[in-house]
Formats: structure tokens, sequence, C-alpha cells
């Protein structure tokens, strides 16, 4: 079992082909459809805004909620919260295959390995008090004109851009704009639009080394991490960025040794002499507010933060390297499982940190979103490549992948839940611009 495998399998080395010619008629098709209003008129409204943050019943409400504090006029009608609700049967999707899109990561072509059912891809997300409109490519692309985005995470993160890669080709395929050959960090441009999405790779989020004189107990690796240093790879070049969708978690349920002031002050299961194990959520926690103290510091960024929340894995009848597999073909009820053990530890950190963060970013005027990923994932075991994230015969260390999504697939609605949040953004502001408005006529 070599780790060169598993990285293969977590971020892999494959880059997209060119798109088809025959995609610039569609293109031109669609483009005619793009003038599409940003706002809605006010009947709309619930169905756009929507609360987010604080009424996931996964998380005790603050005493006083920051939102509310903030847009008192846009709270009251708020009565939806977008991620709690239910799978429910789509007969429309999926909203392209592998013939029409050339972005699906080969371990997510999970077709092309001979996936026998299809079922997995025909759902979409409910919110219990509201709809979830899917995703618009054209209206997405229409709102970021001139705009860029940066996923600032693992393969996760990759496997969510290629996602909205896929849906977006509808409309336009991007060019390849990078900046270096390295495969890690790959900037697209989607010329009709000017915009850019880029990913940058950064796993544990701050500055790594992977330890030369051992693989670590598990053979994968042990890697060094310096909880309170930046990774520059990322935290030098996001300046620029609208947008950041920030995420990390399935590294850290590796072998890692913890520095902090450069000295060694634990780690997480790498069984060294008289290093005291600290455990996964301790690396985890101190990598999000190291991130945040990053994002928090940059001179001239003025974007807005999506935090993307945990999405756990599903291996059952053991762990990866224990034969473990997901083989269910449908979705759970929300009331069939529930977020439990090191999982809700992670996702608790998370929301910790973010509120942290939120908070004292708000004094520099930076914003921070909850793209809460977390419970709707938990929902759908039967979203992972399982064995069909290659050969039969390959010899490959993750053989059964119930970490990552299949394309299409589940993570599709990540690209819903955040188009909608950009939607939300927008009402947000013209409420803030109305507000001042009123206000202004009244001190007159
Ligand atoms: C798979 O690869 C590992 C390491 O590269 C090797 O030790 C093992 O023998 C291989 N197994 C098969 C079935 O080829
Ligand atoms: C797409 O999936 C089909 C099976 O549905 C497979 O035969 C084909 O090779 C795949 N094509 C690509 C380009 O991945
Ligand atoms: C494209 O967008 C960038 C910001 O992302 C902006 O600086 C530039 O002027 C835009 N170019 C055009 C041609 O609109
Ligand atoms: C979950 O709720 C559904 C109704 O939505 C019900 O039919 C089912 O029995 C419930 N399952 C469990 C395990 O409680």
């Amino acid at each position: 079992m070599k780790h060169q495998a598993i990285d293969e399998l977590l971020f892999g080395k494959i880059r997209p082909q060119k798109p088809p010619k025959k995609f610039v008629l569609l293109v031109c098709a669609l483009l005619l459809l793009t003038i599409i209003p940003l706002y809605y008129p006010s009947i709309c409204r619930s169905l756009f805004v929507s609360k987010t943050i604080y009424s996931n019943p996964l998380v005790p409400s603050p005493s006083s909620s920051a939102q509310e504090e903030d847009l008192p006029s846009i709270t009251s009608n708020l009565k939806c919260d977008i991620f709690t609700g239910e799978w429910v049967p789509n007969p429309e999707a999926p909203y392209y295959t592998n013939k029409t899109c050339w972005a699906i990561h080969e371990h997510q072509n999970c077709m092309k390995y001979g996936r026998p059912d299809t079922e997995f891809m025909k759902w979409k997300w409910k919110p219990d008090d509201c709809e979830l409109p899917v995703f618009n490519p054209a209206q997405f692309l229409e709102l970021l004109r001139g705009k860029s985005m940066a996923f600032v995470g693992d393969s996760v993160g990759r496997n969510q851009m290629q996602s909205m890669i896929c849906l977006l080709s509808r409309v336009e395929y991007p060019i390849d704009v990078s900046t270096t050959e390295d495969q890690r960090f790959i900037r697209w441009k989607y010329t009709s639009y000017n915009f850019t999405m880029a990913t940058f790779w950064t796993p544990h989020l701050v500055k790594t080394k992977e330890a030369t004189y051992t693989d670590g107990p598990t053979k994968t690796g042990l890697f060094e991490l310096y909880l309170d240093e930046f990774d520059e790879a990322w935290t030098t070049q996001i300046n620029e960025f609208d947008y950041i969708i920030l995420s990390a978690g399935h590294w850290f349920f590796r072998p890692m040794v913890y520095y902090e002031n450069r000295k060694i002050t634990g780690c997480n299961y790498c069984l060294l002499d008289n290093v005291p194990d600290l455990g996964k959520h301790y690396g985890y926690r101190k990598a999000f507010r190291t991130a945040f103290k990053a994002i928090n510091s940059l001179e001239n960024y003025k974007g807005i933060t999506y935090v993307r929340t945990f999405a756990q894995s599903h291996f059952e009848n053991g762990i990866w390297n224990e034969g473990g597999n997901c083989l269910r073909t449908k979705p759970y009820k929300s009331n069939e499982t529930r977020l439990e053990g090191l999982n809700l530890e992670l996702y608790m950190i998370q929301i910790e940190e973010y509120r942290k963060a939120e908070k004292e970013g708000r004094r520099n005027g930076l914003k921070y979103r909850l793209l809460d990923t977390t419970q709707v994932t938990l929902l759908r075991p039967d979203g992972h490549p399982s064995r069909y994230g290659h050969w039969p015969n390959e010899n490959v260390t993750l053989y059964n992948d119930c970490v990552h999504w299949c394309l299409p697939g589940p993570i599709d609605t990540w690209s819903d839940f955040l188009l909608e949040m950009l939607k939300m953004e927008g009402m947000r502001s013209a409420e803030e611009k109305k507000r001042l408005i009123s206000r202004d006529r009244r001190s007159n």
C-alpha cells in the first residue's frame, strides 16, 4: 500500500481534455437565455431568502444571532432553513452525463467503471419549509460575471468544482488559464462571462510537510502540520478572489504530527515515543483557526468566504483499509440516521471556529457564510464511487471509495445551495440599500 496511490485518489493527476466543438453551437443557443433578472419580486422572496446559519437542528443557537443584529428587516421574514429537509425523487436529473461533460475526474466517473444502478443520480434536495431551485447555469454565470471563485481544500473541494463545471457546461465550458503546470492549482476561465474559477490544493489548510523518515503507522504517509503557520500556497494567492469556498476533513483522519511555535506539541495516531496523541479534532480546530486568521489578515481581500462543512464518508462493515464499503442504492430519510461521534465533533469544531472567524471578520468588513452540507450529504450513502472508481483489476489503495462522489451525483446539489446563497446575498444588499435610503429619507 503506497501513499502515492491514495494521493492519486484524493487529488488525482488527471486534467480533463478539451471540450468537443459541437458544444459551441449549444453554447450560442443558450447564451440567448442568459439575460435573467438577478432580483426577484417580493412574492418570491420567501423562496429565495433563507435563514441558513443558526436554525440548523444540529447546532444549538447562540444567544444572540449575529445575522439578526445585522439585518433585522430581512431575518424577520426568513422562516426557511434550506439545509434541513429530505431528498426527494427528481426524474429530470441528471443534468449532464459522462458523454456531455469532459470534466468528470477519472475516479468519479462511476458509470464508466460499470456502476450498475442509476437511481442515485435522480434525487433533489427538498428543504422542509421551502423549495430549493435546481441549479440554473445561465443564472449562475450571469450573477458571477466579472467575478472569481476559489476552491480551497482537498479533493472533495475539487470534486465540487468539477461538478460545477459539468453543470455549467450546458452554457459554456471554461478554458484553462492555469499559471502553473501543477495540477493541484488549476485555473479555469469562462471567457464570455469573464468569470474565473480556481482550485487550491491544501488538504490540511496549514503549512504541511510529509515526513521522509517514515510512512507512519498506516503506511499512508505521516504529515507534519505547522498548526500556527499559513499555507502560503493559497494564502498568498487568494487576495484577488471574490468568493472562497473553504473546506477540509478527510486528511485529518491520517497520522499527523502537530507543530506549534516550531516545536512538536502532539500528534494524531503517530505512535512516536513521548509525543502525546491529541487526536484528530485538536489539529482540525487549530488548522481552521489558522486558516481563518490568514483570511482575516489579508490586506486586500474583500470577498465572501463560504465555509463548506464536513462531508463524512460512508464506509460500512469496516473502515477504508479493512474492507469497508458503501453499497446502498438509496438515500436515507432524515429520521434513519444521525451525525454522531467524531463526525459530529468535527462538524461542531467547524461551526465554532466559523462563528469566531465570522465575528472577527465582520470588524474588517469581511463576510463569512456557512455552506452547511453536512446533514444533506450524511443522508447520501448511495452517492459514492465504491468500487466503481477504477477498473476491478487495478491496484489502488482506496479500493472502495466511500469518500468522494460520483458525477453526476449528490454533490451536484452543493451548487444548488451555492447559487441560492449567492442570490440571497443579492437580496441582502438590496434590502440593505433600501433600508439606508429610507433611513436617509427619515433623517432629512
Ligand atoms: C499492489 O501494490 C502494492 C504496492 O505498490 C504491492 O505491494 C502489491 O503486491 C500489489 N498488489 C497486487 C495484487 O498487484
Ligand atoms: C461513459 O459511461 C459509459 C457507460 O454508461 C461508458 O461506456 C463510457 O465509456 C463512458 N464514457 C466516458 C467518456 O467516460
Ligand atoms: C474581468 O474581471 C476582472 C475582475 O475579475 C476585471 O478586473 C477585468 O477588468 C474584467 N475584464 C473585462 C474585460 O471586463
Ligand atoms: C421515518 O419517517 C417516515 C415518514 O416520513 C416513516 O414512514 C418511517 O417509518 C420513519 N422511520 C423511522 C426509522 O422512524
